[in-house]
């Protein structure tokens, strides 16, 4: 019997790829960027499965070229790529990899909740172009960590892994979620607010939502327009979530104190984007999940699904 065909979209270690293996023969595309559309649409017409990473489109034009595919292991727990309505016509299965990249996705949004806050990229960059001449009393005075209030808008797994951490800087911590979760409560003291109230009463606002219809444009003018002049807004989702014309406007009145961003509405996000020139902006190239070991963690959790499909069983993960 002809062996199944994978084809991994980014170059992955050799210890996933021989997982693969095991129960494929396996194409790889092994560029550091995206492969070309095009070529992604010839590669598909052979798989039965594909890895792929949250730079592939998946849709109804790459699906009908992709008469065998079975499978659609996308290395991200976030899958606003993946058009599932469409994988569902297919009979295509789709699966993410939550949960091996909660702790270290809540580990880079506190970070980035603390340099933002705590002007930290700011004074790196001062230092660096010679500017530190004295001590000086108010040098870069940033806004307290301890002791103030978050609001995590989108109280998933990793919301609940960053209350977690909030919990140990004493901090009060709302969330705004679609349904209430009472394990996060119980453990952390989180209060279930209003999105109004959350963003009215937070010192730091921290979006983890996933970016659905929903959830599109979600912060804008009238959002920002509510938060303390003091806050901090920090963005570890998808670009898509926000109005950037409005977060600057925003920044730029003096409406907001700070912003965030793991995330862009175009990434990688070209450099004339007004954002990156504000000094009180922290920019990081999507980096939540980058970790060595939770980047393994994720790629072989995508092949584990994927071999998993082609044995013919249940994936670990499937949305
Ligand atoms: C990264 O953003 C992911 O969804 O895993
Ligand atoms: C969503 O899947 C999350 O882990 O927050």
């Amino acid at each position: 019997m002809k062996k199944p065909q994978v084809f991994v979209t980014r170059k992955l270690t050799d210890e996933v790829i021989a997982m693969l293996e095991a129960v494929a023969t396996v194409e790889q595309w092994t560029e550091d960027y995206p492969i070309p559309r095009e070529l992604l649409l010839t590669k598909v017409e052979q798989a039965d499965a594909v890895l792929t990473m949250l730079t592939e489109r998946i849709d109804e034009e790459l699906l009908t070229r992709a008469k065998h595919l079975r499978i659609v292991a996308n290395m991200a727990v976030g899958y606003d790529n993946i058009d599932l309505a469409a994988c569902k016509k297919h009979g295509v299965i789709v699966t993410n990899t939550p949960d091996v990249l909660t702790e270290a996705t809540a580990d880079l949004a506190f970070a980035l909740l603390m340099a933002t806050g705590r002007r930290v990229t700011e004074a790196n960059r001062f230092l660096l172009n010679g500017e530190w001449t004295s001590w000086s009393p108010m040098l870069l005075a940033g806004q307290n960590v301890f002791g103030t209030t978050l609001g995590i808008i989108g109280m998933g797994r990793i919301g609940e892994a960053v209350a977690r951490r909030a919990k140990g800087f004493g901090m009060r911590i709302i969330y705004h979620n679609r349904s209430r979760r009472h394990g996060a409560e119980e453990e952390t003291g989180a209060e279930w607010a209003g999105l109004e109230a959350l963003l009215q009463e937070s010192d730091y606002v921290l979006l983890l939502t996933p970016l659905t219809e929903e959830t599109r444009l979600l912060m804008g003018e009238k959002q920002f327009g509510l938060m303390k002049e003091t806050a901090v807004f920090i963005n570890v989702s998808r670009g898509g979530t926000v109005d950037e014309a409005a977060l600057y406007n925003a920044l730029v009145e003096k409406k907001i104190w700070a912003a965030g961003l793991d995330v862009f509405q175009v990434e990688p996000v070209p450099l004339d984007n007004p954002l990156l020139r504000l000094p009180n902006v922290v920019a990081l190239p999507h980096i939540g999940s980058a970790t060595i070991q939770t980047r393994t963690e994720m790629a072989k959790l995508a092949a584990a699904n994927i071999a998993l499909v082609l044995k013919g069983e249940e994936p670990l993960t499937a949305i």
